[in-house]
């Protein structure tokens, strides 16, 4: 049997609120142990034979009506995560980009975001994609605004495909952790086809290790895409 081959990974990361209170922690210091699991993740994936993209829900149209502290919190850790990571996408040759209305961000967020997308536009191991202040549903409609604003009357799924702000129209392999079970408005137009995997582990626990257990799994799945194997 052939192997599947994994281009293209999405990752909800989930459980970084329960992980801090389990230990008496801040829900806070769940996201900054969280964030450092995102870059262990990235180099891995940077160093991975097919893996060209990794997207990383970091921030939901919905997150902002969490309490205005964690809202702030999140903004902060973000700003300071670009700011040290630059180094770990330089040196792993990984581009960074951003999907979302970054527009609700403060002028300085964004401008992080847009420097760290430039300075690492020329990097080609890998894509690393931070999906902020993102909603699949927004992203769609917008793609088909943007598509009637051109002169459209009609579009075809290609149009639209070409018209998202993802590099790709199909993730592969969808992952969520914390046991929850549900994709939460996450890439709806591009998980058509994604194989899903839903794991116990809370974000912050979450390691290469497994990591390299679900992909296994992934590899050897049999994809029909809607035909007969
Ligand atoms: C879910 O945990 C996680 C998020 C709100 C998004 C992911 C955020 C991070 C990993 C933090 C830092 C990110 C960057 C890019 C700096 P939760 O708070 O919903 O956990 P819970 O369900 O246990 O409460």
């Amino acid at each position: 049997m052939t192997k599947q081959t994994l281009k293209n990974l999405a990752i909800i990361m989930d459980g970084n609120g329960r992980w801090a209170k389990q230990r008496g922690l801040n829900r806070t210091k769940g996201h900054e142990k969280g964030a450092e699991v995102i870059r262990d993740i990235t180099t891995y994936c940077a160093k991975h034979p097919s893996i060209e993209t990794v997207t990383f829900y970091a921030f939901s149209t919905e997150n902002w009506k969490r309490p205005k502290l964690e809202v702030e919190f999140l903004m902060k850790l973000l700003d300071r995560y670009l700011q040290k990571e630059l180094e770990t996408y330089q040196k792993n040759n990984v581009r960074f980009m951003a999907i979302g209305d970054i527009k609700a961000f403060s002028p300085k967020l964004q401008e992080r975001i847009r420097i760290t997308e430039k300075a690492t536009s020329r990097n080609s191991d890998l894509k690393h994609i931070l999906a902020l202040n993102y909603g699949g549903r927004a992203e769609i409609t917008h793609a088909v605004n943007t598509l009637m604003a051109k002169g459209k009357k009609a579009v075809t799924e290609a149009d639209i495909s070409s018209a998202l702000q993802t590099p790709y129209s199909d993730i592969d392999l969808l992952v969520r952790t914390s046991g929850e079970e549900r994709v939460s408005n996450y890439l709806l137009w591009q998980i058509s086809y994604a194989e899903f995997y839903f794991t116990e582990t809370l974000w912050p626990d979450f390691t290469i290790e497994e990591l390299d257990e679900i992909i296994e799994d992934f590899e050897g799945r049999t994809r029909r895409f809607g035909g007969l194997s």
